[in-house]
């Protein structure tokens, strides 16, 4: 072990690890672009086809990157230098630096709107409202330019402030408190939402897939959304992957990850859609499922008001833990890579996001010129990253792995050296070989010809 890898700054726990890993991937993907994808892109369906996504794409993917990030002990562009000295290979590294800062700045834009939602919910703003009022000043919110921008600096500065903080006092010590909070107020807001009228029909929509609205958009949609949730194919995982503990097991680390992404997702859409369908607000009514039906259904509740405060926060929070992890990923690299200071290096990426992001912000106006092929430069942004910068992403990585490093320093990274069992590694790395990158090139392939 070189002076360099033993001085770097690492997870303390294995439950830490996992809290991390899924305060990365638990956050608005989850509760507000996983239901606005699935409204749109034909309900059960879309959900059938995400589910196949992120157990046969989603594991081996994040797997893989956790072993290149553990083995390589290093940040994600250093990573790839390392493990493949003198070639092209990191060219994966920057591409996820450059996913990250993008992917950053449109994130922000809608964690801004969890603390305008915090206020609206603690001055009790939504009290006795119906849809036609609560739709209203969400749409005179994101038309308030100056007031979005604001609060998205808030926010990526917040995110600053955790991120420079470090790996074990920051980003481990929130995650192992907030994340398992979200999940139990999620299955409480599902309960009271499946008990209102319009649940049968909310729940259908949900879960009984209608094949014929499988289309291309479906499966690159579906793709995109499994990449965003699970924070992979941007060197997230690589990056905090080489925080972990050389006997901690990898294996079981992507599993819990994978599986908490999923059910928070399946309980947003719980909550989201039987209220949703109550209350007469389309699937496809994108944001609005998020900040105009909840605060409907806070509305039925018994004790709303604290739920709406709790929710909001808690949301804003998970949002934190995602972002905190798209920063890092910047960070690491040009604290490692440039010999930046840690906090010259946050404040950069800092500000870099917040320029990005004001294009992003304003352009969700509804009168803006900020428009890219009639799509709002946020919009874009969110297509480009999510749909096919992360896709890209995540096929060069496992072809990386499978091609370039190999079988053997596989099954020596997710058996930590010998030491622990994993029965499914052979299956596993033949995905990683094979399917994985033959089914991604495939979606993206066929997605984009449609
Ligand atoms: N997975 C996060 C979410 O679902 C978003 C994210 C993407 C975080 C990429 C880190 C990296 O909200």
């Amino acid at each position: 072990m070189t002076e360099e890898t033993k001085n770097r700054d690492g997870f303390g726990s294995k439950l830490g690890v996992i809290a991390a890993a899924a305060g990365s991937a638990i956050g608005l993907g989850n509760i507000c672009r996983f239901p606005c994808e699935l409204g749109e892109n034909g309900g059960a369906a879309f959900l059938l086809v995400y589910l196949i996504v992120v157990i046969f794409l989603g594991i081996p993917v994040m797997l893989t990157e956790l072993v290149i990030g553990r083995r390589s002990q290093s940040n994600t562009v250093g990573a790839f230098k390392k493990l493949a000295p003198h070639s092209k290979w990191p060219i994966i590294g920057y591409l996820g630096v450059l996913s990250s800062l993008l992917i950053f700045a449109s994130y922000s834009v809608v964690a801004g709107w969890t603390l305008e939602y915090i206020f609206k919910a603690a001055t009790n703003s939504f009290k006795g409202e119906n849809l036609a009022v609560i739709e209203q000043s969400f749409k005179t919110f994101h038309n308030t330019g100056w007031l979005n921008v604001l609060l998205q600096a808030i926010f990526i500065f917040l995110t600053g402030l955790v991120v420079f903080k470090g790996v074990q006092n920051g980003i481990e010590k929130y995650s192992k408190i907030l994340m398992p909070m979200l999940l139990v107020i999620l299955v409480v807001l599902a309960i009271r939402s499946i008990t209102l009228p319009g649940a049968k029909e909310g729940l259908s929509f949900l879960f009984h897939p209608d094949f014929s609205k499988i289309t291309g958009d479906t499966l690159i949609g579906a793709m995109g959304q499994g990449f965003f949730s699970l924070s992979l194919g941007m060197g997230a995982l690589i990056t905090y992957g080489s925080y972990v503990k050389k006997d901690d097991n990898l294996t079981s680390t992507a599993f819990s990850v994978m599986i908490s992404d999923t059910l928070v997702a399946v309980l947003a859409g719980l909550v989201i859609f039987p209220a949703a369908f109550t209350f007469g607000v389309k699937p496809e009514a994108g944001m609005d499922l998020v900040f105009s039906t909840l605060p409907m259904l806070f509305n039925q509740m018994a004790g709303g008001y604290w739920f709406c405060l709790i929710f909001f926060i808690l949301l804003a929070i998970a949002g934190l833990t995602s972002t905190i992890a798209m920063l890092e990923v910047v960070v690491a690299y040009l604290s490692e890579e440039l010999h930046l200071s840690r906090k010259k290096a946050t404040v950069i990426a800092s500000a870099a996001t917040l320029f990005i992001g004001l294009f992003a912000s304003l352009s969700l106006m509804d009168h803006t010129p900020l428009k890219i092929d009639g799509f709002a430069f946020n919009d874009f942004l969110d297509f480009l990253t999510a749909n096919i910068l992360l896709p890209v992403g995540g096929l060069l990585i496992v072809i990386f792995l499978g091609w370039r490093l190999g079988k053997t320093e596989f099954f020596d990274e997710v058996t930590n050296g010998g030491q622990r069992k994993s029965p499914l590694k052979h299956i596993v790395f033949f995905i990683i070989r094979y399917l994985a990158p033959l089914a991604v090139a495939v979606i993206l392939i066929a997605g984009l010809i449609k």
